[in-house]
């Protein structure tokens, strides 16, 4: 089965078999079917948005495609809905959006399906899907069972989750349960949003989803016309001495708080510091706008863009001292 549609990237790999399915009791039926999928290499895969293949799969790929956005639960502050892990993740901003429901309108644009959105905890312009996530419900294979996590279970942190550690390749997720608030309080601090959303007028979701949809489509390439998978590495956190070190060097080097006694800097200005900023080699790049983001210009094979990758960290590493943790998901 090509996975060529099945990645962002538009790298062109094999998986030895292919599974979808819409409702978790398909997936228990092929499951106990004859084959012993048990022996079988696995992965899961939504939209294929943050992966890169290197290699051909020898194994087994399931897409989980469970339709659906329901409300279930509201009381007097706040509205829970399910969402079916097949469910394009913006297309649930937009209809929350459109209720007037807050907490997901800094999240707009992102790619990817509601499936993946807890497993690398999605996050952008100073908020995080953990922050709205209730339940987590899915199937565990080694259990042989449906099972829940809690938001707590969920063991969520910058870019990481449970679902990316120990339950990797192990556990499906079928739906999220998210509350989302009907008196947002808007959350306007990162770079220039605020500025960008006055510019429209009134500080509203609508204008908030609009700003966040302007930068991001003036910085990240769009897969459609670039394959890419958003940011490829991890924003590193160092130690303050590390990054006071850096800063005496480089004293407009931007910094974030990275909890106690940490910095986290970012990746995409130490990328663009070491002269990678819009460079390629063959059909593997650095994106011209945004230094974190490596595309492929058409016929990059998976390994090429990895190599590049390791070319990037390199140099990072020997000019700063920092190393570069790759965020996407490489097999
Ligand atoms: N910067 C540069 N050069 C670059 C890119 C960035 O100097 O080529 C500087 C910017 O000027 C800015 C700082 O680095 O001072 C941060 O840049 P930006 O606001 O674009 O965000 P980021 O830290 O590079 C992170 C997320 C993005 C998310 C944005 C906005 C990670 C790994 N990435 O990027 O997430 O959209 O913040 O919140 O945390 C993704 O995960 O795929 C993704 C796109």
């Amino acid at each position: 089965h090509s996975l060529k549609a099945h990645n962002t990237f538009g790298i062109e790999a094999k998986a030895k078999y292919y599974f979808e399915f819409t409702e978790l009791e398909d997936l228990q039926v092929f499951l106990n079917s004859n084959k012993s999928w048990k022996e079988e290499k696995l992965i899961v895969l939504g939209e294929g948005s943050n992966i890169l293949f290197m290699n051909d799969f020898d194994g087994l790929v399931i897409h989980p495609n469970v339709p659906g956005m329901n409300s279930v639960w509201e009381d007097r502050n706040h509205v829970w809905f399910e969402v079916g892990a097949g469910e394009v993740w913006d297309e649930f901003v937009e209809f929350v959006v459109n209720q007037g429901l807050g907490g997901a309108e800094n999240l707009s644009l992102i790619p990817g399906k509601v499936g993946a959105a807890p497993v690398q905890n999605i996050g952008a312009y100073g908020q995080e899907v953990c922050r709205l996530i209730e339940k987590v419900k899915g199937f565990d294979l080694e259990k042989g069972c449906a099972v829940e996590f809690s938001a707590t279970e969920c063991g969520f942190a910058y870019r990481n989750s449970v679902f990316k550690n120990y339950l990797k390749n192990r556990f499906i997720i079928t739906s999220v349960i998210m509350r989302m608030d009907k008196f947002p309080e808007f959350n306007l601090g990162y770079g220039q949003l605020e500025e960008r959303v006055k510019e429209k007028g009134d500080v509203n979701l609508h204008n908030i989803r609009e700003a966040v949809i302007e930068i991001r489509s003036s910085k990240l390439p769009d897969v459609k016309e670039l394959g890419n998978a958003g940011s490829f590495f991890k924003n590193p956190v160092v130690d303050m001495a590390l990054a006071e070190q850096i800063k005496s060097k480089y004293p407009e080097v931007p910094f974030y708080p990275g909890g106690e006694g940490k910095i986290k800097l970012a990746a995409g200005w130490l990328i663009e510091q070491a002269g990678w900023k819009g460079k390629r080699i063959g059909d593997a790049g650095v994106h011209e706008q945004q230094a974190l983001v490596l595309v492929n210009y058409g016929n990059a094979t998976g390994k090429e863009i990895y190599a590049l990758s390791e070319a990037v960290c390199n140099s990072v590493e020997e000019k700063f001292g920092v190393t570069l943790e790759r965020e996407v998901n490489c097999i």
